[in-house]
């Protein structure tokens, strides 16, 4: 398909505008020398330009374009104490003139750190409930939904962090932004790496395979295993070419390489590699990467090139998530 089709289909859809387009690209050359590899790039998602960046304002273009065309004044958002969505969505919902509401599972904490300190600056509205199921998370939110409503607010629920078929079209629209980049600037860059936690990242191997797979795509996961997250970015992507009437037409498997060996016990836990990563990567390139995502991304790519040779220049997508690091890290 071409690029003006796939581009024509997703500005049919109400967005927002939030992001500064398109994030740079550019050489990780310590680290090409450190591990002897001719063409290591990075995506530079963390720099998406609102509030703390990150790529989760790619999702929230599509949908706060959908709760303004729905005529909502109030956003409700879930997620732990740092979630890096909440404080997206914190952001956005400041620049767009509505009220933001966080449900978190976590403690309320002594001190406001990290994004809790971002998120109070921006105005978002905290409900901590401790430390509760998502199943209980999601019953108090829709209970909060209710008691608003009946107070004459309308709302707008963003659910399962964003990963849905319309979140997921912010990531088919950098599949457009990658091509242009790389034509614009003769990138020759031809494997992404990139992080997957529930699938948002579904979206690019969408638009990428619409555009007859101009890039390989290795997803590396860091909390659900291959067959699971097969699962939920199949379904999230059904749902994408519902909204588009563009279909995927192939097996998902013939569309991405998904890794699930590089997440150790799971989310939020560092395996002694993404540990390292995090540490080495700011004083090798002056680049921050947080814990949860990023590291393991990371280690992932190296241990893949350390096997073959044969991936062509690689490209590091980092998807933000810079304030949560401030929670996160702790020195003597
Ligand atoms: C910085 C960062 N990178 C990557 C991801 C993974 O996104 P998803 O859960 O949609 O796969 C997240 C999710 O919160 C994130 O905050």
């Amino acid at each position: 398909m071409s690029k003006e089709k796939l581009a024509t289909a997703l500005s049919k859809q109400p967005q927002a505008e939030l992001l500064l387009f398109p994030t740079p690209i550019h050489r990780l050359r310590n680290m090409e020398e450190e591990l002897s590899y001719d063409g290591i790039y990075i995506k530079r998602d963390d720099l998406t330009g609102l509030g703390p960046g990150g790529k989760k304002l790619r999702s929230l273009e599509f949908i706060l374009g959908d709760a303004l065309a729905a005529g909502a004044d109030t956003i409700i958002v879930h997620g732990p104490g740092q979630s890096n969505l909440c404080a997206a969505a914190a952001a956005a919902s400041a620049k767009l003139g509505l009220r933001c509401i966080a449900v978190h599972n976590a403690e309320k904490s002594a001190q406001y750190e990290g994004n809790l300190l971002l998120n109070k600056m921006l105005g978002l509205e905290s409900h901590f409930l401790g430390k509760v199921t998502q199943g209980e998370r999601e019953r108090y939110a829709a209970e909060l939904t209710e008691k608003l409503r009946a107070e004459g607010r309308a709302l707008y629920e963003i659910k399962k962090g964003g990963t849905t078929g319309l979140g997921i079209l912010g990531y088919a629209k950098l599949a457009l932004e990658l091509v242009d980049q790389c034509e614009a600037q003769r990138l020759p860059i031809k494997t992404l790496f990139v992080p997957v936690g529930n699938g948002g990242l579904a979206g690019l191997v969408y638009g990428n395979a619409l555009l007859g797979k101009p890039f390989d795509i290795v997803m590396i996961s860091v909390e659900y295993s291959r067959s699971e997250l097969s699962a939920y970015m199949r379904a999230c992507i059904a749902e994408a070419e519902e909204i588009l009437q563009l279909p995927f037409g192939q097996p998902l498997e013939d569309a991405v390489t998904i890794l699930d060996t590089y997440r150790g016990e799971g989310w939020g836990r560092n395996t002694p590699e993404s540990e390292e990563a995090v540490r080495r990567m700011p004083k090798r390139e002056g680049i921050f990467i947080e814990n949860i995502y990023n590291s393991k991304v990371w280690v992932g790519l190296e241990g893949c090139i350390r096997q073959r040779k044969d991936w062509g220049a690689v490209c590091y997508l980092h998807s933000g998530g810079f304030s949560s690091l401030f929670g996160q890290m702790k020195f003597d």
